[in-house]
């Protein structure tokens, strides 16, 4: 009798991964649709004009975690939601694009010279108007250009998103200016340089954790009409996001830019007020003149911050707020597969190596 309880365990949550794989493949699928259909409109127009599609299509065919798109699918298969219903497609894919005008302008923001192992678009363009020898400046050639592409998939987004469900709009509108805010919060403290750990965990949630984790589980569960779960997604997804942006701040201080297709120690050359860098600041004043200090290299800093300990204890931070995460869906209405399923979720994407 017991082991078919856990045969039947087993299939329901084979049925669930490849219900929410076969959505991926749907939004993948989407997503190459709709960006074939601008660049068919673009030609049509001008061969040069297809130019700013093109290097959108590039950065989406390089692959990606699409992180966002699998909790948002996660988010509405868990609530119940009919995968039949193509709303959560085109809401997935909405998700991917804004986060892929997010990293477009991210780049430009961070000076970082490769996203998903290939050139960002301001550094490919920067570099292509130098080959060619064109008027003006290189550099504001390549930003302006990559300031255009980010926009122009935020449009696309917007146009995805406009298929979903209306209840989703209010989640939408909050994902999309807290992202803008915080990534605006991150440059301030950045500039300023001013310890203040709660500050930089607001700032991980805001430009990070909310729009990556807790609001596409949000839309999710919107689309499939439970707004009742949105409170414990949103314990859920603020310990979970905040676990996912930690170990982006990990990866950037001591990952590896093979696996990650980004550089390595930029948040650090960016004096980026991060916890990581925080922590360790409050207990070595010498690393707040190292990083200042223009010409300090990486190993550098990396031995300080090791020396203080911090990344251990950002380990053991990680380690609490996947278990706060997975313990705030212990009683909530949702099928057990589900809350199993994101459990893995969440100890995939605190503990990833990419
Ligand atoms: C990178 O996000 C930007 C952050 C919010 C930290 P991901 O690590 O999800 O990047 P991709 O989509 O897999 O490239
Ligand atoms: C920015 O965080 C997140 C967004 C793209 C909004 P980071 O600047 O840390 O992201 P990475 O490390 O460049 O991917
Ligand atoms: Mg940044
Ligand atoms: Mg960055
Ligand atoms: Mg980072």
């Amino acid at each position: 009798m017991e082991m078919t309880c856990i045969d039947t365990d087993q299939e329901l949550a084979e049925t669930a991964r490849r219900t929410s794989k076969n959505l991926l493949q749907r939004m993948e699928q989407h997503l190459r649709t709709f960006l074939s259909a601008e660049h068919e409109l673009w030609t049509a127009v001008d061969e040069r004009a297809v130019g700013a599609v093109d290097a959108l299509s590039e950065l989406v065919a390089a692959g990606g975690k699409r992180i966002r798109p699998a909790f948002c699918i996660a988010g509405y298969l868990a609530a119940d939601g009919d995968p039949e219903n193509p709303a959560v497609v085109t809401a997935a894919a909405a998700l991917e694009m804004l986060h892929v005008s997010a990293l477009i302008h991210d780049d430009i923001i961070d000076a970082s010279s490769h996203r998903r192992g290939l050139p960002t678009v301001h550094a490919h363009h920067s570099a292509l108007h130098t080959r060619r020898a064109w008027q003006g400046e290189a550099r504001r050639f390549g930003e302006g250009v990559a300031l255009l592409v980010g926009d122009l998939a935020l449009v696309y987004s917007e146009q995805l998103m406009a298929h979903a469900p209306a209840a989703v709009v209010p989640v939408w509108n909050r994902l999309r200016s807290e992202l803008m805010i915080g990534q605006y919060m991150d440059m301030s403290a950045a500039a300023e340089f001013c310890v203040d750990p709660q500050l930089s965990r607001w700032i991980a949630l805001a430009k990070s954790g909310h729009y990556t984790i807790h609001r596409p589980l949000a839309v999710g569960a919107s689309a499939a009409g439970r707004p009742d779960l949105a409170p414990a997604f949103e314990k859920y997804g603020e310990a979970v996001g905040e676990a996912f942006q930690l170990r982006d701040d990990l990866l950037d201080a001591f990952g590896d830019s093979a696996d990650t297709g980004k550089p390595a120690g930029l948040d650090f050359s960016q004096h980026k007020m991060t916890l990581l860098l925080g922590w360790a600041m409050q207990r070595d004043e010498r690393i707040h003149s190292l990083i200042t200090t223009p010409g300090h290299t990486p190993e550098e800093v990396r031995r300080h911050l090791v020396d203080t300990g911090v990344p251990h204890d950002i380990e053991k931070h990680i380690a609490d707020l996947v278990e706060q995460g997975c313990a705030a869906l212990a009683d909530t209405p949702i099928d057990p597969v589900w809350r199993t399923e994101l459990t893995h979720m969440a100890t995939r994407v605190a503990y990833r190596t990419a």
